[in-house]
């Protein structure tokens, strides 16, 4: 069952898609080669905690860590550790925080160095696609519009959706119906309404679409090895539109 928010809760939820936002600008200037995953794991776990939030992750159902960190070829839920960034990876910072019981939910793919020219478009054409299926957003669209936008925009640039894991309704709860996937067609599924809060998290692969849950019960990684880049934003359906909630606090 979705739960509409009114303006009140909407206003509520800001603080806490706003630190988040911000984590991610913060956490950018430590993306360099030799960094570990860990530490990237301890700059938002302590920036959170100074901003007055709790970072969602950690313990939710028994995640180990307070931040995905999700290298090349993990698709989703990397749990940080000892890895040291390299030049030329692409890694997703997934960063979701909670403040006064609400959360927000955001997560950008990072370049370490340059990567190679079809890991940036790969990286590319996740940010596009985000933004393609946020374009949708406005009452009486249906999800099934936004999935069918997001995966013949991947598609046409040869590239793949994961079917697996996909956006979800989000407020005092961190994964609420509905399940916002990827794909579809279009006029399928619930149709949007004026206060429902979601997020759209695209997981974009270089080869096929398939992945697998690895056995520490959480990062999930292409089947065939490929690059994987994600972004996400938590939204909520305006008369006119999606507002982006998880937008930072400057520019
Ligand atoms: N932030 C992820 C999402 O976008 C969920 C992470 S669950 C965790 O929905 F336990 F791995 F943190
Ligand atoms: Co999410
Ligand atoms: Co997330």
């Amino acid at each position: 069952m979705v739960q509409l928010k009114s303006n009140a809760d909407i206003e509520a939820m800001r603080p806490a898609c706003r630190v988040a936002a911000d984590t991610l600008v913060m956490i950018e200037a430590y993306i360099k080669p030799g960094i570990t995953t860990d530490r990237i794991n301890t700059l938002v776990h302590e920036y959170t905690l100074d901003h007055g939030g709790i970072p969602a992750p950690l313990n939710y159902r028994g995640f180990p860590k307070s931040v995905c960190t999700s290298l090349n070829h993990v698709v989703c839920h990397g749990i940080p550790d000892k890895k040291v960034l390299k030049e030329g990876d692409l890694i997703n910072v997934d960063v979701t925080t909670i403040i006064d019981g609400w959360h927000g939910d955001t997560s950008k793919t990072f370049f370490v160095g340059t990567p190679k020219v079809r890991a940036q478009k790969l990286t590319e054409v996740a940010r596009e696609a985000l933004q393609i299926g946020i374009d949708v957003v406005k009452p009486g669209a249906t999800l099934g519009d936004i999935g069918y936008a997001i995966q013949t925009f991947v598609e046409k640039n040869r590239f793949s959706v994961v079917r697996e894991y996909c956006g979800h309704g989000i407020g005092r709860v961190f994964h609420e119906d509905p399940q916002v996937v990827h794909f579809g067609n279009p006029g399928e599924g619930m149709a949007l309404k004026e206060g429902m809060v979601f997020t759209i998290e695209p997981m974009v692969n270089a080869g096929k679409a398939a992945v697998k849950l690895l056995n520490d019960g959480w990062t999930v990684v292409t089947r065939d090895r490929s690059l994987s880049a994600q972004f996400e934003h938590t939204l909520t359906v305006r008369k006119d539109g999606a507002e982006i909630l998880t937008l930072p606090s400057q520019g």
